[in-house]
């Protein structure tokens, strides 16, 4: 399973790369608008600049016709751009034609295995499926990534499913259990996969016992 990051912040997308397991970044409009006082374009810059691998960049456009100029002009940014779009009628016919083009999509927004068929349908090269969000309004985001991994299977579609809204560890590895293609990450559950009690404890025993050597 790849990991992305799911953040705008700069320092936290630096120092997430810097441990050398970051394979790509997920951002979206809440997120960059945590951003105070930087322009979009150069947050998006950026983050590309850092990150080795694809980075979701999402506009705002609803029409078809609009989304796809957006996405144009996202595509621009850097090669590694993939255009987030949300799972709208309008937002299908974009990424249709976005595909024929080359330009890379993520369909976000995803609810539903049939929202996700049509987005394999219509060759997104990502489906977000949230699952965070899904667990909130108590339905379960783990059994409709589940769904979606086996209609995938069944058709051998190419669309990568990518576990969006993640909120804890339980989540990340219940995704790699079910072998989703890459999981998108907050920071803090980033830090988090890294952590556990008996490791502290062990290290400070161990600490303490290296202190007690004759070297
Ligand atoms: O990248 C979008 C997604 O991860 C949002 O997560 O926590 O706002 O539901 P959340």
């Amino acid at each position: 399973m790849k990991i992305f990051i799911d953040s705008a912040n700069l320092a936290e997308i630096k120092e997430a790369v810097s441990w050398g397991i970051i394979e790509g970044a997920t951002t979206n409009p809440t997120l960059m608008a945590k951003e105070k006082n930087q322009s979009l374009k150069k947050i998006s810059q950026e983050i590309c600049r850092i990150v080795p691998g694809p980075v979701s960049l999402e506009g705002n456009a609803s029409q078809a016709e609009e989304i796809i100029k957006e996405a144009k002009i996202l595509a621009k940014i850097a090669n590694n751009v993939v255009v987030k779009i949300p799972m709208t009628i309008e937002g299908i016919k974009a990424v249709i034609k976005l595909n024929k083009e080359g330009i890379k999509t993520n369909v976000t927004l995803v609810f539903s295995a049939n929202q996700a068929l049509i987005a394999a349908k219509a060759k997104a090269t990502y489906v977000s499926p949230f699952l965070g969000r899904l667990d909130d309004i108590g339905q379960s985001g783990l059994l409709l990534i589940e769904e979606i991994k086996k209609i995938y299977k069944n058709y051998q579609f190419n669309t990568k499913i990518i576990a969006a809204s993640i909120r804890n560890p339980d989540h990340v590895k219940q995704v790699a259990l079910i072998g989703c293609d890459i999981a998108t990450i907050p920071f803090k559950v980033l830090k988090q996969l890294y952590q556990h009690s008996l490791t502290d404890k062990g290290i400070a025993l161990f600490q303490a016992d290296w202190n007690k050597l004759k070297i």
